[in-house]
């Protein structure tokens, strides 16, 4: 199934692309027998690991972790070879509000991973690469664990990768539920056994990174897409997507959308067309805004429904594509209610290192919970504007800048929410009810 960009670089989309999510409905899918025997392996033992790493530069693979650096530049990034150790390690900490692909994608091909983990290993060089899960899902971490062992016992693991020569291991480690632990210099503390707190940087991971060696630390999609680019080359990678954005995606589309899922489709899709692939919004249910990568990414509106969801539409249209998590709200939702249940998200999962996210991520839900309950004061808005300017850009992390995209967005489309909330409580505008859906029958 392809796509091709156009030349106004839009792309010509009337199908999905399944790549990565192209075998989840085999039989037995997570199984090596159900999934297949390598062969993009198989390919890239035969070529040098500069071979490699040159493939996925030439690719334009970007990061699916949320910032979509590009990953052969950060593969490239790292000292030369001295010895010692190096290490990949794969982010499937996934826990921003909206997102879930990783944990679908591991748990239905956990060996699309794992031959992409073995394959990035070998082209930057690690030994030994780390998975690390997300605490809360053990039933990924068992699927991960079986599918590490059936790959050793097929040789695709181990001192000697298919007679090449090439010495991997992979360590499955669960992560103990704390979203900080996503944010790769926390996950590499986390992992070394300490609290999981973001580093400072320089030195940067590629420098100093895991037990203070050169490490790579990668998105679970990103990882999972490498297999595709080494058997279908660069080329056949880079003629999907956009111009700046290559490749197919996986799209998460939930909220009062008929079909929720997940869509595999071609970076630079539009949400209307996504929409359309979910069979619309629900009975009844008018788009009121969304958000296009995650709950830390500004809130976007029905006016915005044919921007393309690329790294460069999105940013154009003041937001971010992050994590492609797609939360779709129609009229019923209260605006006020849905940012402060984000916000208390954040309060909690906030680490503590720095005061402006500590301390203002917990004004910031007192002040929200007024405006909900109907008790807000007159000055309100401005002191949450005024809270998330000294948060932005003075926090450790993105954890903080993060937190205000969604209060500072949804002040900026729907204020007179916000006043609203000086007077009248969200229940009496927005009953919890009036957004109940049952069997496709709003109550
Ligand atoms: C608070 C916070 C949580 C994050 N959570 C995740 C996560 O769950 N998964 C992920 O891949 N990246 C997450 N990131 C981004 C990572 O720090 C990092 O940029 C990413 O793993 C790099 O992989 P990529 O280049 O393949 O996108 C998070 C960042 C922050 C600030
Ligand atoms: S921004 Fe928040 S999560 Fe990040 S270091 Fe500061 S307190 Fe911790």
């Amino acid at each position: 199934m392809t796509t091709s960009a156009t030349e106004a670089g839009t792309p010509d989309i009337d199908v999905l692309t399944p790549v990565l999510s192209a075998g989840w409905d085999a039989e037995r899918a997570w199984t090596l027998s159900g999934y297949g025997d390598y062969a993009a392996l198989r390919k890239a033992v035969r070529m040098t690991p500069g071979e490699v790493v040159a493939l996925v530069k030439d690719s334009g693979l970007r990061g699916r972790g949320g910032a979509g650096f590009p990953t052969g530049m950060k593969w490239g990034f790292l000292p030369p070879d001295d010895g010692g150790p190096r290490y990949l390690v794969v982010n499937a900490d996934e826990s921003e509000p909206g997102t879930c692909k990783d944990i679908p994608l591991m748990l239905a091909s956990p060996h699309i991973l794992l031959e992409g983990v073995i394959v990035s290993a070998y082209a930057i060089g690690a030994r030994t690469a780390f998975i690390y899960v997300r605490g809360e899902v053990l039933h990924v971490v068992r699927r991960l664990q079986a599918a590490v062992a059936e790959a050793y016992a097929a040789g695709y693991l181990g001192p000697d990768i298919l007679g090449s020569g090439a010495a991997v291991d992979v360590i499955v480690h669960a992560g103990a539920g704390a979203y900080i632990c996503g944010e790769e210099t926390a996950m590499l503390d986390s992992l070394e056994g300490l609290r999981g707190q973001p580093r400072l940087r320089p030195p940067f991971p590629a420098v100093a990174g895991l037990y203070s060696r050169p490490t790579v630390i990668n998105n679970v999609e990103t990882i999972a897409s490498v297999p595709s680019i080494v058997a279908g080359g660069a080329d056949w990678f880079a003629q999907m997507g956009t111009e700046k954005s290559k490749g197919m995606t996986l799209y998460s589309l939930s909220g009062h959308v008929r079909l929720p899922g997940q869509y595999e489709a071609p970076l630079g899709i539009t949400l209307r067309q996504l929409l359309d692939l979910g069979g619309g919004m629900r009975e009844g249910s008018e788009l009121k805004f969304w958000t296009p990568g995650g709950s830390s990414t500004p809130l976007l509106t029905a006016e915005h429904l044919d921007i393309p969801l690329d790294y460069e539409g999105v940013a154009d249209a003041g937001s971010m594509l992050g994590t492609k998590a797609l939360q779709v709200f129609d009229q019923t939702t209260s605006v006020v209610r849905c940012v402060l249940r984000w916000t208390e998200f954040y309060k909690h999962e906030s680490c503590g290192k720095c005061t402006p996210c500590r301390e203002g991520t917990w004004w910031l839900v007192q002040t929200l919970q007024r405006l909900e309950d109907g008790n807000g004061r007159p000055g309100d808005i401005e002191m949450l504007l005024d809270l998330c300017d000294n948060i932005l850009g003075r926090a450790f992390c993105a954890l903080g800048d993060g937190a205000t995209s969604p209060i500072t967005s949804a002040i900026e489309y729907f204020r007179d929410e916000f006043e609203a909330g000086m007077h009248t409580p969200a229940t009496e505008l927005f009953p919890y009810q009036a957004s109940t859906v049952f069997e496709g029958e709003r109550v």
